[in-house]
């Protein structure tokens, strides 16, 4: 089951450029194109004379071509060229999603168009600062359900088995971590702390780490699809951890941006959007690459666990399930989806328990 009055992420900018994009989203197949001025366009994946998909035509001055008879379609998805016809049918158009591009991304509403809300748009503007925050990004395709990908990113005691060569390091420093889970309006936070812990060896890529680090990572879950996470170490027992300040002037500090959009395919594949962003050494086009390549690596890890569990729990659904201490955030997320699903349906009112919170404030070092 899906959120369908949300934004989801439909696609990178930069992936929709001369030629119609044909992806299919919570289910639904669509079509991505670009209007003669340059703005998106997103359309049922369907053409209304013999149902051709409209991905397998060609963008032309008016909007989209059908490849089959050669239907035109503007932005809005109305037939405004039939060929050899003086006039169009009534009744000939395709559907339309709202879209908006916004911080690289192409957003598209699922839902009733009546609700397609600008203003709750998740922002992501580090894209847009590529001093600061110089970015790569990447498409990765799963044959893994979308809530299985969003428990994989709330449980990051996984770090030290699945990514041990990469962003983990050690098992024992991410079992032992400190957490402190939050719940939000729309969501979950929670922050991990390592402190004195010996760096992951992509930190000592980038870096060159020489000693122990204190090391923390922070990520915010926006249900239903964006978990936005900040991570970073720097050397051990600077005290700059205290106030949850650091510098990225110092020579022995490593901390990078990930986005991770989540957008359902079907029940059992989705799109997972990501990016890496380099806050260390910003200047350096070769530093912003090396992170991409690790975290890439990263998430190919990743995908193998997730499309072998997703197989897994078809084959086997019905076996037990136990759930463990660093299930927290994971069981916050999914309840955030599950109230956003309920208030969609209307079908129950979403009741709070007090005993999902977990808000005890952790000091570092704690
Ligand atoms: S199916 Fe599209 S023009 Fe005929
Ligand atoms: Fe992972």
């Amino acid at each position: 089951m899906f959120v369908r009055n949300a934004w989801y992420i439909a696609a990178w900018s930069d992936e929709v450029v001369e030629r119609p994009l044909g992806r299919r989203i919570l289910g639904e197949p669509v079509v991505l194109f670009r209007d003669s001025a340059g703005a998106i366009a997103v359309l049922q994946d369907r053409c209304c004379h013999r149902g051709a998909p409209l991905s397998l035509g060609d963008v032309v001055p008016r909007g989209i071509q059908c490849g089959y008879h050669g239907l035109v379609f503007d932005s809005a998805g109305q037939c405004v060229l039939v060929p050899g016809d003086h006039k169009v049918p009534p009744g000939a158009r395709v559907r339309a999603y709202p879209a908006v591009e916004q911080d690289a991304f192409v957003w598209v509403w699922m839902g009733d168009p009546e609700h397609a809300d600008r203003s709750i748009l998740t922002q992501y503007p580090y894209h847009n600062d590529s001093r600061n925050w110089p970015h790569q990004h990447q498409t990765l395709h799963l044959r893994s359900g979308y809530l299985l990908v969003l428990d994989n990113l709330m449980d990051l005691s996984h770090l030290g088995y699945v990514h041990k060569g990469t962003v983990g390091g050690d098992a024992t420093t991410h079992v032992e971590a400190k957490m402190r889970t939050v719940r939000t309006p729309n969501g979950v936070r929670f922050e991990r702390w390592m402190l004195d812990s010996v760096p992951p060896p992509t930190y000592v890529k980038a870096v060159g780490f020489k000693g122990k680090v204190d090391r923390w990572q922070e990520i915010e879950f926006v249900a239903p699809n964006a978990v936005i996470q900040w991570n970073g170490a720097i050397g051990a027992g600077t005290g700059v951890l205290r106030d949850w300040k650091y510098d990225s002037a110092r020579e022995d500090c490593f901390s990078m941006r990930l986005f991770h959009g989540i957008t359902p395919e079907t029940e059992n594949s989705t799109f997972y959007f990501w990016s890496s962003a380099n806050g260390y050494n910003q200047n350096d086009p070769s530093a912003t690459t090396q992170l991409f390549e690790e975290i890439a690596r990263t998430f190919e890890q990743d995908k193998v666990v997730l499309e072998a569990q997703q197989q897994r729990l078809l084959e086997l659904p019905d076996g037990p399930l136990v759930e463990i201490h660093g299930d927290a955030a994971r069981i916050h997320a999914r309840r955030a989806i599950d109230r956003l699903i309920a208030k969609e349906s209307g079908a129950m009112r979403y009741e709070h328990r007090a005993s999902e919170d977990q808000t005890a404030p952790l000091k570092p070092g704690e």
